[in-house]
């Protein structure tokens, strides 16, 4: 489609991120919301206030508008479903993470995808935080030398009024898939593949089908070993939401940080791009002296959709595809298996049998 003309945005799922995504819309004047898809009542009534046509059911609005692409954000459980339907309808779609729940039913959408010319981004959008970028700048020069620990905490206090929506309290929509598969992205996008995991979890204090606070040791392709620390029942303030700037929903502890990265010649503190080096030598009786680079964090959906664009209009490839998501919820997978069996699991890849 001509570059002149804006983007025919469909919108499936109009809940708390499909609204996110309706703001980043109206921001960007290369793309116009053209229609909205959601079964519930609230997504109807949001889309009389916007004055786009509604339907109840994504197949419907596919077949009647016609997008030039779509944004998916449904459930976890429907993602792949909602993908499939784009592929087959040949619209370019960002899939909200996770890409899916089930491995089995991901490597469905990777080997589908890799058929088909129709683009897939996933929402991994934190990898569009322009502070990643100057990160994987830092750790690409070798300024941290070897890395040899990730430290990452992810500690916050979900409201009980979040796991109203039935869905969210159904096996595949608890902290591991819906929260800390943005964490293992980024460690996995900053850090290179994990190849190794062992993880205790402890589902005790919501009573859910899933865990609410874990535990997990990770091994990466490189040699180094890190850990994630993460509950969403701690009144604590060391989580990239709380400490990135990204989202002004949440409070922010800006000099808080939630990733630590350690190396032989520097450790880099996260979001907050503090960057430790000795002066000389490095040597444990030597002062560690410190310098701090703060980039805007403020942009990371926008520019997630402005890239979203450039994807569409055939001018960049995803910056991350489904495969390369799902190799982050093969971590979940993995996770899931060796807390169960109480030892170190891989990750699999089925789609790669
Ligand atoms: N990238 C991020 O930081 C981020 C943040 C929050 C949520 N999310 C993801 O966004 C997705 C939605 O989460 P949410 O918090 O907005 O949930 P939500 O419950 O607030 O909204 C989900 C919406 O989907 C609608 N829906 C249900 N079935 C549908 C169908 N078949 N077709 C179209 N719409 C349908 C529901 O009626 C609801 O309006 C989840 O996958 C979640 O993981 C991502």
């Amino acid at each position: 489609m001509p570059a002149s003309q804006p983007l025919r945005i469909a919108l499936m799922g109009a809940g708390a991120m499909g609204r996110q995504h309706q703001a980043t819309i109206a921001r960007q004047p290369d793309a116009a919301l053209c229609a909205i898809a959601d079964p519930g009542d609230g997504g109807q009534a949001f889309a009389a206030e916007l004055g786009v046509p509604a339907y109840r059911d994504p197949h419907a609005l596919l077949a009647a508008e016609r997008p030039d692409a779509a944004i998916i954000a449904t459930p976890n459980a429907l993602h792949v479903a909602g993908a499939l339907d784009c592929l087959a309808a040949g619209v370019p779609a960002l899939i909200e993470k996770p890409v899916g729940v089930s491995l089995e039913e991901v490597a469905a959408l990777v080997t589908a995808a890799r058929g088909h010319s129709t683009p897939l981004l996933v929402g991994h959008h934190r990898r569009h935080n322009p502070l990643i970028g100057r990160a994987r700048e830092l750790l690409a020069d070798g300024v941290l030398g070897e890395l040899t620990n990730v430290t990452a905490l992810w500690q916050l206090h979900k409201p009980d009024d979040y796991f109203a929506a039935p869905w969210r309290r159904t096996p595949g929509n608890g902290m591991l898939h819906t929260n800390l598969i943005h964490d293992l992205d980024l460690l996995r996008h900053l850090c290179g593949e994990i190849i190794e995991v062992q993880a205790m979890t402890s589902q005790r204090l919501r009573g859910l089908p899933y865990a609410d606070t874990v535990a997990l040791t990770l091994r990466f392709a490189s040699g180094a070993l890190g850990t994630l620390n993460a509950s969403d029942t701690a009144s604590a303030p060391w989580s990239w939401e709380l400490a990135s700037g990204e989202n002004s929903a949440y409070p922010q502890q800006p000099d808080q940080p939630c990733y630590l990265l350690a190396g032989t010649t520097g450790a880099l503190a996260l979001p907050q791009l503090r960057l430790w080096r000795y002066a000389d030598e490095p040597h444990w009786h030597a002062p560690l002296v410190d310098e701090a680079v703060t980039p805007d964090a403020s942009t990371a959906l926008d520019r997630q959709f402005a890239h979203f664009i450039a994807v569409v209009r055939g001018e960049a490839l995803p910056l991350i595809g489904v495969e390369d998501a799902a190799r982050t919820l093969a971590l979940i997978d993995a996770v899931e298996r060796a807390a169960a069996r109480g030892r170190t699991s891989q990750p699999h890849y089925p789609w790669e049998a």
